[in-house]
């Protein structure tokens, strides 16, 4: 673990809770608030079952909450069973919202499609019974590699329909990504469509699957399921291939929900960590669900009459939690949006806004950073030019908010009225952990503010101690919670030293840097570990040095984070070629080259921003790459820090000018 993070605040800010959001707030004051967060701590099982009895169905009441005896392995609830599916769709159906929109779905060209719970619920039972029919069943798992879509979503509810385990992987990634989660997660279905629109333009997706089974390893894949976006040309296996529509259209409108253990896993979910390999990150069903629907209704503060937009992809945790289950959970009408923010033009989120009426938005603060830049340059495109009055509450995800893109978002997208909810999670936790709850936390721009009730996040040094208020530590969690990572799927070993090392005493270690302050506000401030956050993507360096070293001319590279005012962070790679190192127009031509490779070799998310080239790479006398001086290097600082150990000084000269 590096040492302790140091940081100066000097945000004072504060903005209360409007007084006519309080009033009508799911959880409404500092009191009841402060009510929840003292009756989970005071009786934590307690707090629990009633929450579980209270917000899912269940097909048999659990007697167990938490069960501890295998931890770090935790078990809630694990006696009880449910489905997913019918707790999302079947719920509705007896709640009287059978003919209520529950996907509003806004293709990239701007033609909107509505889908009631009825028809949802009518099409995942369509698509179960033919995953039935092709001897599909409880226990499988299927790979998901679709755009965004209403087939998307139907997809994965089918796999929760029949207790299938998913694994939907983002549409960026390349064909070797979906390979490598295609053998890891021992996948016997993949679900894809032809090509996905994004930008308008039509982007290939069935082919990266061709490419990816036909590298070997795959042959439990029986079958690859099309379904048919743009009916663009595709190579088609008829030993393997069928279109989506040819499975669901002649299905009954019924399948029994197959009710499966609490513990069963729901979805397997891949994410990067500080090896080259990324890590499946394994969901259970109930515990899940249960705070998907929970965070809904109290960060979201989430009414029958809402219109919920979270521009997430299905293919990130904020898409699995925010959009596939949690808002049909809990019974609302939500955006699923096709597109991109700038197509047709950087207007496009306040014009769907205003068009569908939004009342909760939900993204990320790079999107935001890029929008004022655009809006500050084309007043045609600025929130001020749209009617945004149906938003009452905003909401933040995936990397720190900074003070003035908050503000901005504050003012000029919330009309200074509507609470920004700046939620801190991560892909193991499934949902909400530290975020303000609208209607009772007082907010600070910069900070994801508090603790969730039932949540013991806390700041601690190297061997688990609390630190003092304003002091910069580790972020922990303290005790289990329901909707944790139960495990990287395949590596028990890894779970336990990634998340519960020794000296921390067994708490679960989120591998993030922050503080807290004196009113209890946690200030997050960036990754412990050899993580970086690329527009609120997570990336491993490991993998894209990997990715590098792949290439036939590279004989070595470092990879580092270099702060960047819209991404957040960017990628930087120093690479020392097996050649002599290239310089002018020609080092210009082989890191477009390498930049291009890696976004082949893992996802155009992956790419460089910059690359490098080095004689060598500033190592220690034992060769080991000093990784702190090539940040500090990437970021264009002076280098204050102690080089003596350093065997090639001169080295860092040489790779502190750009190309
Ligand atoms: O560093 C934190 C940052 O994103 C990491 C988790 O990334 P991922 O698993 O991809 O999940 C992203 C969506 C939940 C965290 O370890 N992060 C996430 N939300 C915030 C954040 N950093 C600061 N503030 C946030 N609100």
């Amino acid at each position: 673990m590096a040492n302790s993070i140091e940081s100066t605040l000097v945000e004072t800010r504060v903005f209360q809770p409007p007084q006519n959001f309080v009033e009508q707030a799911n959880v409404a004051g500092q009191a009841s608030y402060q009510a929840l967060l003292e009756a989970a701590d005071r009786d934590p099982d307690a707090f629990w079952a009633k929450q579980a009895r209270e917000h899912l169905h269940w097909t048999k009441p659990f007697t167990k909450v938490l069960d501890e005896s295998r931890a770090p392995f935790f078990e809630w609830f694990g006696d009880g069973e449910l489905n997913v599916s019918a707790n999302c769709l079947d719920a509705n159906l007896k709640n009287g919202n059978a003919s209520k929109v529950a996907i509003i779905f806004e293709s990239d060209d701007g033609v909107v499609k509505k889908i009631t719970y009825q028809q949802l619920h009518d099409r995942v039972c369509q698509l179960a019974n033919g995953l039935k029919a092709l001897g599909y069943k409880k226990g499988e798992r299927s790979i998901i590699y679709m755009p965004m879509s209403i087939e998307a979503v139907v997809a994965m509810q089918a796999c929760a329909r029949l207790g299938i385990t998913h694994s939907v992987v983002f549409g960026g990634f390349s064909a070797k990504s979906l390979h490598e989660r295609i053998t890891d997660v021992g996948a016997s279905l993949v679900l894809t469509a032809d090509e996905q629109m994004r930008g308008g333009k039509a982007i290939a997706l069935k082919p990266a699957v061709d490419e990816a089974l036909a590298m070997g390893g795959c042959e439990a894949v029986r079958h690859c399921i099309v379904y048919k976006r743009t009916g663009g040309k595709i190579a088609w296996d008829a030993k393997r291939d069928v279109w989506f529509h040819d499975v669901a259209d002649k299905q009954a409108t019924t399948c029994e929900p197959v009710a499966v253990g609490a513990e069963h896993p729901l979805f397997i979910l891949y994410t990067s960590g500080s090896t080259g390999k990324p890590k499946g990150v394994q969901h259970s069903s109930g515990g899940y669900l249960l705070w998907a629907k929970l965070t809904m209704q109290w960060v979201f503060d989430a009414k029958a009459n809402d219109i919920f937009w979270c521009t997430a992809d299905v293919g990130w945790v904020t898409g699995h939690t925010y959009i596939a289950y949690g808002p049909l959970a809990a019974g609302l009408t939500q955006i699923v949006f096709e597109g991109v923010p700038t197509y047709p033009n950087a207007g496009r989120f306040w014009k769907t806004i205003q068009d569908q009426k939004v009342s909760i938005f939900y993204t990320a603060p790079t999107a935001i950073r890029s929008l004022i830049k655009t809006s500050d340059a084309d007043a045609a495109v600025h929130p001020k030019s749209f009617d945004l009055s149906s938003l009452r509450l905003l909401g933040s995800v995936g990397e720190p908010i900074n003070p003035e893109a908050w503000m901005w978002y504050h003012t000029n997208v919330g009309g200074g009225r509507c609470p920004i909810v700046d939620t801190w999670w991560q892909t193991e936790t499934g949902g909400h952990m530290i975020t303000p709850m609208p209607g009772a936390t007082p907010l600070k721009p910069g900070s994801c503010t508090t603790r969730l009730p039932g949540i013991t996040a806390a700041i601690v040094d190297e061997v688990g101690g609390d630190v003092a208020a304003g002091q910069g530590g580790f972020l922990v969690i303290k005790r289990p919670w329901p909707s944790m990572i139960r495990g990287i799927w395949g590596d028990p070993e890894r779970y336990v030293k990634s998340y519960f090392p020794p000296e921390l005493g067994g708490y679960y270690l989120a591998g993030d840097g922050a503080q807290c302050d004196k009113d209890g506000c946690f200030w997050i401030m960036g990754r412990i570990d050899d993580v970086l956050n690329v527009s609120g993507h997570r990336l491993g360096t490991m993998e894209v040095e990997s990715a590098l070293v792949a290439h036939e001319m590279v004989a070595e590279a470092a990879v580092v984070g270099r702060p960047d005012a819209t991404t957040g962070e960017a990628i930087v790679a120093f690479v020392v070629l097996k050649r002599t190192r290239p310089e002018g127009d020609e080092a210009l031509a082989l890191g477009k080259q390498l930049r291009d490779w890696v976004a082949k070799e893992i996802g155009p998310i992956a790419k460089p921003k910059e690359i490098r080239f080095g004689d060598n790479l500033p190592k220690t006398r034992s060769g080991k790459i000093m990784r702190r001086l090539l940040r500090v290097v990437a970021a264009g600082e002076a280098i204050t820090q102690d080089i003596s150990t350093l065997e090639n000084p001169a080295i860092l000269d040489q790779l502190s000018k750009p190309v």
